[in-house]
């Protein structure tokens, strides 16, 4: 594992994920969410944990997708990558997942947040869906997880603007379980870890399975259109200026083509 470090029993039955590409802010390519869905299958299957925390860094859980890694692609490229196959398998984990937040969950990052169970956000964390400021959308989930999180209004406003919520607002609009001091998110996901892990681990997979299938039925058709749309983006040159004028640190011109 290079891109993330795995802890099996960092406390009895709890595990924990760290996602370790600093310098990047976590940005996630192919090979970080591969390891981290390697990870998640051996986890899944090992009796000692119940449990599974991942997390970030202070400064950046995760800040999207990797756009110097996508910029240059075309529509026919993303749908060859495939990467969001790994996603799925990510999503088919039995045991439950505490995203720990804090600073930026944007993109892909707020998607992969949105993909846990449940999350504990420090003060400092910012989620957002900005893909629409670099020509793009969502293309992990965001168009329908966001909108069951937290309503059509609210998804619409942030989707297409790319505003970014506080992680005060990301707990109002129910994305967030609950808001702690920048010091203290990871070891109140470890509260909380600890507190599940003490119960039948039979029964919180069965609850689990359960309430995923509640938006599940309809999530599956909702993926499929935002991928297809999520790689036609790739078609268009307001994607290629979007991600030229990121890498270049200026402001994009979209013309609309
Ligand atoms: N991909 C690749 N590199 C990234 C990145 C990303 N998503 N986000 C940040 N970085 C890199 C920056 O390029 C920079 O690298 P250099 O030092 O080599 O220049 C480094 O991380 C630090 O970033 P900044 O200098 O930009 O830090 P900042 O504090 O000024 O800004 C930020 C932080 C607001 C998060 C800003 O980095 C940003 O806007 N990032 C992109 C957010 C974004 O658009 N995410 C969506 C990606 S698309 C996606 O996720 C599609 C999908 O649904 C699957």
């Amino acid at each position: 594992m290079e891109l993330i470090k795995v802890t099996e029993q960092k406390e009895p039955h709890v595990a924990l994920i760290e996602l370790n590409r600093p310098k990047e802010l976590n940005a996630l390519n192919p090979q970080l969410m591969q390891e981290v869905r390697d990870a998640l299958v051996a986890l899944d299957k090992n009796d000692a944990v119940r449990v599974i925390i991942i997390t970030g860094n202070e400064q950046a859980f995760a800040a999207g997708a990797d756009i110097k890694q996508m910029a240059d692609k075309s529509a026919i490229d993303m749908l060859l990558l495939d990467q969001f196959t790994t996603w799925d398998q990510i999503r088919k984990t039995k045991k439950p997942i505490i995203a720990a937040v804090s600073g930026f969950a944007l993109g892909g990052g707020c998607e992969f947040v949105m993909t846990c169970d449940m999350v504990i956000a420090s003060e400092t964390a910012k989620f957002g869906q900005p893909e629409i400021k670099i020509g793009t959308i969502p293309g992990a989930g965001g168009t329908q997880r966001l909108t069951k999180a937290v309503g059509k209004a609210k998804a619409m406003e942030l989707i297409l603007t790319g505003r970014f919520l506080s992680a005060e607002e990301a707990h109002f609009y129910g994305l967030v379980n609950k808001v702690v001091p920048k010091e203290m998110y990871l070891h109140e996901a470890f509260t909380l870890a600890k507190e599940i892990a003490q119960l039948s681990p039979v029964a919180v997979q069965l609850a689990k399975e359960a309430i995923n299938r509640s938006f599940e039925t309809h999530l599956d058709e909702g993926l499929t259109l935002e991928r297809k749309n999520f790689y036609l983006t790739f078609a268009s040159a307001d994607q290629k200026e979007g991600m030229k004028a990121f890498i270049e640190k200026r402001k994009p011109e979209f013309k609309g083509q």
